[in-house]
């Protein structure tokens, strides 16, 4: 079965008899690891108790379009920017119609106009409603909008007729919103990845460090687990829980990582390297604590080997993705680092920013190749992770085979 460790679902509970299904619904996305908010609306409030939801997804219910407590914590427009998928089940007749109109009358309606995710609809109402002529025009309109509809299903219904209009069940819901994000254009593909900072000892209690979280290449590590990928995670020291199914090597200085990546890449198709390796560590590590006795001190660094760049000169038929974190000239110095370490790729990121970067929660990148440079906007490390792995997939597959999966959303190509 998939997992929805790492993603963010928002569930739109509507007004039908299938509302109480819901509840199971939030339970089976709570179970295969998603993070699950819920939106209700005033006539779902009638069929079950927002408390329910509640308890099962471990969050407030959201159900006001205007309310000073939401606004000033999550409100419809976080919401809907913090959604992976936005799964409306059970939807009503009456929803799916507003939706074709765009009405945002409700919480739930503002959400879907403002959402960038992906939005899935489980449709539940009698099965005369759901053969209506009006109805079907509005589901046509909605497909072509690309929302994607899971069910309904065939059987006898709760106001005794027999047919096609049930939603579908819980649990097959949740699996197919897993399978929404197994992508598999990584498929059997063995990746290394690394991520996080690393520490150069200075004696026994010290260290010198950076600021990186590991969560950039955390993420890389959860999206290529769901293109199909078998990933080797090498990480510096970070307090990030690691993704399931993927093999994880600890280590602690620029030579162990050294070492780990070095191993792996005998078996690998693809080298990400996200981590943020010390260019320099202390040329005598002080074997006892230094005491603090002298006015002053200073150390003596030595630069440390780097990886991506022996890595490249030893496996020329390995796809390496480097990252550049810049403060400056971001995507020329980027550049030059993708020629100077002979990589395929290179992300550059601009690290002097605090919004993005060094230990944020989201990021914006610029995917550069020999051919490209495409700037991808600020979004949740998450979501850009994916985008990343279908530019790595794309170009990867192009350099054996020449052939493309798929576009990146909302990318801006600067192509000079
Ligand atoms: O971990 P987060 O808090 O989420 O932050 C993410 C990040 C900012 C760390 C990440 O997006 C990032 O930019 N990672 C690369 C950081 C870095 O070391 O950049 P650099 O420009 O100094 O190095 C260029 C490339 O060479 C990198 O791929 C780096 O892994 C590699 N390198 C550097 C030094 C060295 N000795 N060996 C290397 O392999």
């Amino acid at each position: 079965m998939s997992s929805l460790c790492n993603k963010r679902i928002l569930v739109g509970v509507t007004g039908g008899i299938a509302a109480y299904k819901s509840a199971e619904l939030v339970r089976c996305l709570a179970n295969l690891g998603a993070d699950v908010r819920v939106i209700m609306t005033s006539s779902a409030m009638e069929f079950i108790r927002p408390l329910t939801l509640q308890a099962l997804s471990g969050h407030p219910v959201h159900s006001a379009l205007v309310d000073s407590d939401a606004e000033a914590g999550m409100g419809h427009i976080e919401l809907a920017r913090w959604a992976d998928v936005f799964l409306i089940a059970p939807a009503t007749a009456h929803c799916i119609a507003d939706l074709v109109h765009g009405k945002a009358a409700s919480l739930l309606g503002a959400v879907y106009l403002a959402t960038p995710a992906q939005v899935v609809i489980a449709p539940a109402m009698n099965q005369g409603m759901w053969h209506h002529p009006a109805n079907v025009a509005n589901m046509a309109v909605l497909k072509q909008r690309d929302v994607k509809v899971i069910g309904p299903t065939s059987g006898l219904q709760a106001c005794g007729d027999v047919g096609l209009g049930r939603m579908e069940a819980p649990l097959e819901i949740a699996e197919r919103i897993a399978e929404h994000f197994s992508t598999g254009i990584l498929q059997g593909k063995q990746l290394i990845i690394t991520a996080g900072p690393t520490r150069e000892a200075i004696d026994p209690v010290r260290y010198i460090s950076n600021r990186s979280s590991g969560k950039m290449g955390y993420a890389l590590a959860s999206a290529a687990l769901d293109a199909g990928a078998h990933v080797t995670l090498v990480s510096g020291p970070v307090s990030l829980s690691t993704p399931e199914h993927c093999v994880v090597k600890q280590v602690e200085s620029a030579a162990d990582m050294h070492r780990a990546v070095l191993h792996a890449c005998e078996t690998a198709d693809i080298f990400i390297a996200a981590a943020a390796v010390a260019d320099y560590r202390c040329a005598d590590i002080n074997q006892q604590k230094i005491k603090k006795n002298a006015a002053s001190m200073s150390l003596e660094f030595t630069k440390n080997i780097d990886i991506v760049n022996t890595v490249s000169s030893l496996h020329e038929n390995l796809y390496i993705v480097g990252f550049a974190a810049e403060t400056e000239n971001v995507t020329a110095n980027a550049k030059r680092k993708l020629k100077d370490k002979k990589l395929n790729a290179i992300v550059a990121n601009d690290v002097s920013r605090h919004d993005i970067g060094f230990d944020a929660d989201e990021n914006e990148v610029h995917w550069i190749t020999t051919q490209d440079d495409v700037c991808l906007p600020k979004k949740s490390k998450i979501q850009l992770a994916r985008d990343l792995i279908i530019c790595i997939a794309n170009d990867f597959n192009k350099s054996k085979t020449g052939a493309v999966c798929d576009g990146v959303h909302n990318a801006t190509s600067t192509d000079q």
